[in-house]
C-alpha cells in the first residue's frame, strides 16, 4: 500500500504543540448568595409547593422577560406541553415544529395528542423557516413552535404576522436563549407563551427545571392547574385534569442566583461571540459564524452557530473537528434531524403515535428536509456556551487554533488521506 509521507507541520495532529493551553470556564457557576439561601431554605422546612423562593423567582423572571406572569415547572418539556394546552391545542390539532431542535420540542406536542408537522429551517440561522411554515398550514393547524436555536433568534416579525393572518397560536421554545431580544423584546414575551428549560447545560440552570412566561391571565390559570394537579391559582381544587409538574424551593434558590448573573454573563458571551465572528471573517477559510439579523438587539448563546464548508476545507467536518480537538479546542455538532429520532419512529404501544389516526401523522421515516440534513450531517458546528465565557486570552487561543488549522489544511488533507486519522 502506498504510504503518504507527511511533511513536518506545526499541526497538533501531526505532533506539533497544541495551541490552546487555557481551559474553558467550568459550568454551572454558583455564587455565595445561593449557599446562604440554600442553607436557610433547607432549615425552613418549606421545600416545595410554591414557597418564598419560587414566588420571588417567578416575579423576578417575569420582570426580566417582560411578561405579566411566570410559572416554574419540573422541566422544559412539560412547560411546552402545558403551554400548548393552555393556548388551546387539543388532540388531533396540528402543531408546526422545526425539523432541527431537541426531540423534546416535538415530543411535547405529540404527548398531548397533537400531530407534529416538521418543517425545514432557514439555512443561515437554522431556525424555523417562515416560508416552510406557511406551506405547511392546513385547516387543522393550531400552533407554531418557533425554537430560538443555539445562537440565533427566529424571525419573529414574520412568524407573528403569519400567526395573526392564519389565527394560529405561537409558543416560543426559549430553552436555549434566556435573555435574547428581538427589537428590544425578550424571547418568551413575543408569542402567546414562552417555554424555558433550566436543565444543567442551559445558560440559566437549576440542574433540571423549566418556566413558562405569558401575559394572558387565562393561559396562566390553565398552566397553573396543569402543573398543580388541577388546582386553580386561588387554591380551588380539581377544575381541570392536571399533574404534579412542580419545581422545588432549592431549585429556585439556584435560579435566583443565576438570574442575578445572567445579564453580565450574556454580555461576555455576546462580546466574545462577536469577536470570534469578526476574526473568522477576517481569516476567510472554511469556518464562519452565522450572520446576525440586525433586529436581534441582544443575542444570548446556548452555543455559537457556525457554518463549515467541507469543499473549501478539503476535509470533512469530523476531520476538521479532530484537528481542532488536537489543538485543545472542542467544537460540537448540532442535533440530528428530529425525524431520525427513534422516539418519533416507535410505532409500538410505548409511543403515543399508535393512539392517533395514522393518516394524520407525518411519515417521519421518509421525511427529507434538505437544510436540516445539510446542517446536521455536514456543515453545522457549534461553540458551546462555557467557552464563550472565557477571558480574552482564552478566546485569542481559540482563534489562533482555528487559524492554525485553516493555514495548514493541505497538511491536514495529507494526514487524513494517509489513514492515520481516525475520522471520516
Ligand atoms: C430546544 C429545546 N427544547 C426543549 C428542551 C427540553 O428541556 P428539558 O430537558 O428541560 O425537558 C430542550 C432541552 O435540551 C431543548 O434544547
Amino acid at each position: 500500500m502506498m504510504r503518504i509521507t507527511i511533511r513536518p507541520s506545526s499541526l497538533a495532529i501531526t505532533g506539533g504543540d497544541p495551541t490552546v493551553t487555557g481551559k474553558p470556564p467550568a459550568w454551572p457557576v454558583v455564587g455565595d448568595q445561593e449557599f446562604s439561601r440554600m442553607e436557610a431554605t433547607m432549615r425552613s422546612g418549606k421545600w416545595s409547593w410554591h414557597g418564598p423562593q419560587e414566588t420571588a423567582f417567578c416575579e423576578e423572571y417575569a420582570s426580566f422577560i417582560g411578561t405579566k406572569h411566570c410559572l416554574c415547572l419540573a422541566n422544559g418539556t412539560v412547560t411546552l406541553q402545558c403551554a400548548l394546552q393552555a393556548v388551546g391545542v387539543v388532540p388531533g390539532d396540528e402543531v408546526i415544529v422545526p425539523g432541527l431542535t431537541w426531540v423534546a420540542t416535538a415530543q411535547a406536542a405529540m404527548d398531548i395528542g397533537a400531530s407534529v408537522v416538521l418543517v425545514d429551517v432557514d439555512p443561515e440561522i437554522w431556525c424555523i423557516d417562515p416560508k416552510a411554515v406557511e406551506a405547511a398550514i392546513t385547516p387543522k393547524t393550531k400552533a407554531i413552535i418557533p425554537v430560538h436555536l443555539y445562537g440565533c433568534m427566529c424571525n419573529m416579525d414574520t412568524i407573528m404576522s403569519m400567526a395573526r393572518k392564519y389565527k394560529l397560536k405561537v409558543v416560543e421554545d426559549v430553552a436555549h436563549q434566556h435573555g435574547s431580544m428581538w427589537r428590544d423584546k425578550r424571547a418568551g414575551s413575543i408569542g402567546d407563551a414562552g417555554s424555558f428549560s433550566f436543565q444543567q447545560s442551559k445558560i440559566l440552570t437549576s440542574g433540571e427545571g423549566g418556566a413558562v412566561t405569558c401575559n394572558d391571565d387565562e393561559v396562566y390559570n390553565i398552566i397553573h392547574s396543569l402543573k398543580q394537579v388541577g388546582w386553580a391559582p386561588d387554591g380551588r381544587p380539581g377544575n381541570r385534569y392536571g399533574h404534579n409538574y412542580r419545581i422545588t424551593e432549592m431549585q429556585c434558590v439556584l435560579l435566583r442566583g443565576g438570574l442575578a448573573r445572567l445579564d453580565a454573563q450574556n454580555k461576555i458571551r455576546e462580546e466574545n461571540a462577536c469577536l470570534i465572528a469578526e476574526e473568522l471573517e477576517k481569516m476567510g477559510g472554511p469556518l464562519r459564524a452565522a450572520r446576525r439579523d440586525p433586529r436581534v438587539t441582544c443575542q444570548a448563546y446556548y452555543s455559537q452557530t457556525l457554518h463549515f464548508d467541507p469543499n473549501t476545507a478539503g476535509i470533512t467536518r469530523n476531520q476538521y473537528m479532530e484537528a481542532l480537538a488536537a489543538e485543545g479546542f472542542g467544537l460540537l455538532t448540532p442535533y440530528p434531524p428530529v425525524y431520525r429520532s427513534p422516539l418519533l419512529n416507535l410505532y409500538d404501544n410505548t409511543s403515543p403515535i399508535p393512539f392517533r389516526d395514522p393518516r394524520q401523522v407525518q411519515n417521519y421515516a421518509s421525511l427529507r428536509l434538505p437544510n436540516v440534513e445539510n446542517i446536521a450531517d455536514s456543515t453545522g458546528l457549534l461553540i458551546f456556551n462555557n467557552h464563550l465565557l472565557g477571558n480574552k486570552e482564552y478566546i485569542g487561543q481559540i482563534v489562533n487554533a482555528i487559524k492554525k488549522v485553516n493555514d495548514n489544511l493541505a497538511t491536514a488533507r495529507l494526514y487524513f488521506k494517509s489513514n492515520v486519522g481516525s475520522r471520516k
